[in-house]
């Protein structure tokens, strides 16, 4: 027999192929059709590794506001786990327990009032939650608009332009009226004098953000709940979701006293991503409401599952429950003082990378009293012969760094801003590192004269 060349697309035979160099890597990786036979384990392995060389390297993406390290404990939980399908209730009632606790956990840190039973659900990550907060306010709408005899026709929602694309999307997947408000020239966030003209009887709700996926800071909540309380004491009753995406593990560490949450009367639901500052790998995300009956039966599905009645309200199904086992992992592993220790963590080393690079005079560094998340907005000033993306780049270029330089949305567009996310694995040594290849770059940019428009920059989105 003829031997077929290695890697070629020939029955997989361990005792030719495994011995064979040439069975890895030598034929470009298999796409577009189902190979027709299977490759040793360990050739699959490097192809796949390999090309996840091509990628960033996680642990220097600054863009990211996802959890890029955990423990090797927390590690092993997610590896022990991945085999566990977090629906299947029935066989594994000890996950759902767990996720429940989670969920009141959640709840109370974020001041719920008490006496709830499972006040909200664990989902794939922030965008399911938001849908499922949203779609709870329009349906609790709809029986508000059919009690008094009115039409449901026209449901709109009232946000800022500062908000994640997923109100955008949960508008177009939902059929709400999005009414996006402009973030008014010169500022970063929306206050209630912003909505107060878009809000009517169709409202379902209006969205305030605490930690802006732009800059890291909040709505003013605090005002949007007064004009909101305002609004119902003259009979026009409109809810607030708030938007803790990132917000939600940071506040209650860094700002206590700060007022966000289920503290503000109007706000009914909340969501959080796990995999943010929850410190849990992506796949995590929670909604929590104030109330356990915030979420309307018609929304929650009943089933006969292999034996068992069990309630779901989610937009999957099936999912690993390694990520809802990791969240109770972190939870019991750091506890209230260990979340303050690692928000406190990122406080301190964005204050110093702060302080070296405010040292930087082609740079300007934003500063801000008010609550923000843990990171760094600057931008170069328009003096220099280069611009964020020639920095960005030449950042990348130096040691590989993943740095965002974007567009402020309409109105504020001209400005271009870089955001750095410093979270607890970027320690002092590398936030100093960071700084001196800041240090480098505008020396080496300034001597070359770079022409800002050099191109598209390395990286154009803002990072999520
Ligand atoms: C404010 C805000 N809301 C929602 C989301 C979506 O969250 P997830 O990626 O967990 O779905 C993000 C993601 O960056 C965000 O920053």
């Amino acid at each position: 027999m003829s031997a077929s060349k290695p890697g070629s697309d020939h029955p997989f035979n361990p005792e030719r192929d495994e011995l064979l160099i040439e069975s890895y890597f030598t034929k470009p990786s298999p796409d577009g059709k189902l190979p027709e036979h299977g490759t040793a384990p360990r050739a699959a392995y490097g192809a796949v590794a390999n090309e996840m060389m091509l990628d960033g390297d996680p642990d220097k993406n600054l863009a990211t506001f996802v959890t890029t390290w955990m423990e090797p404990e927390a590690r092993m939980v997610i590896a022990e786990n991945l085999h566990r399908n977090y629906i299947d209730h029935a066989e594994y009632p000890r996950t759902a327990e767990i996720s429940k606790r989670c969920v009141r956990m959640i709840h109370n840190l974020f001041n719920g009032p008490e006496g709830q039973e499972t006040p909200g659900t664990a989902c794939a990550g922030s965008s399911e939650a938001v849908m499922l907060g949203a779609l709870s306010m329009k349906w609790n709408w709809k029986k508000r608009r059919k009690d008094a005899g009115k039409s449901d026709a026209t449901p709109n929602l009232v946000y800022g332009a500062d908000v994640h694309v997923v109100w955008d999307k949960f508008c177009r997947y939902f059929d709400v009226e999005p009414r996006e408000v402009p973030v008014p020239k010169g500022k970063t966030v929306m206050s209630a004098e912003d909505f107060r003209d878009h809000i009517d009887e169709n409202t379902i709700g209006v969205v305030g953000v605490v930690g802006t996926t732009f800059t890291g800071q909040c709505d003013d909540v605090v005002g949007i709940d007064a004009m909101l309380t305002e609004l119902k004491g003259k009979g026009l009753e409109v809810p607030m979701h708030v938007d803790a995406a990132s917000g939600g593990f940071v506040f209650p560490f860094s700002h206590p006293e700060f007022k966000w949450d289920f503290r503000l009367d109007s706000v009914v639901s909340i969501n959080t991503s796990g995999h943010k500052f929850g410190l849990v790998y992506p796949g995590i995300g929670w909604l929590v409401t104030r109330t356990d009956d915030q979420v309307p039966e018609d929304l929650i599905f009943y089933e006969d599952y292999l034996g068992e009645k069990d309630a779901t309200f989610t937009l999957n199904f099936s999912g690993s429950a390694s990520f809802v086992l990791a969240q109770y992992y972190q939870f019991i592993r750091y506890g209230h003082s260990g979340y303050s220790s690692a928000v406190r963590a990122m406080t301190t080393n964005r204050e110093s990378l702060a302080d070296l690079l405010r040292a930087e005079d082609a740079l300007e560094v934003f500063d801000d009293d008010r609550p923000t998340l843990p990171l760094l907005i600057l931008k170069t000033h328009d003096a220099e012969p280069f611009d964020s993306n020639d920095l960005v780049g030449e950042l990348a270029r130096r040691r590989g760094w993943l740095i965002p330089a974007y567009q402020m949305p309409p109105n504020n567009e001209n400005d271009r801003i870089i955001r750095m996310l410093i979270k607890i694995n970027q320690t002092r040594e590398l936030a100093d590192a960071l700084a001196e290849d800041f240090s480098a770059s505008i020396k080496y940019l300034r001597k070359r004269g770079a022409t800002k428009d050099a191109g598209p920059p390395a990286h154009t989105g803002h990072g999520y």
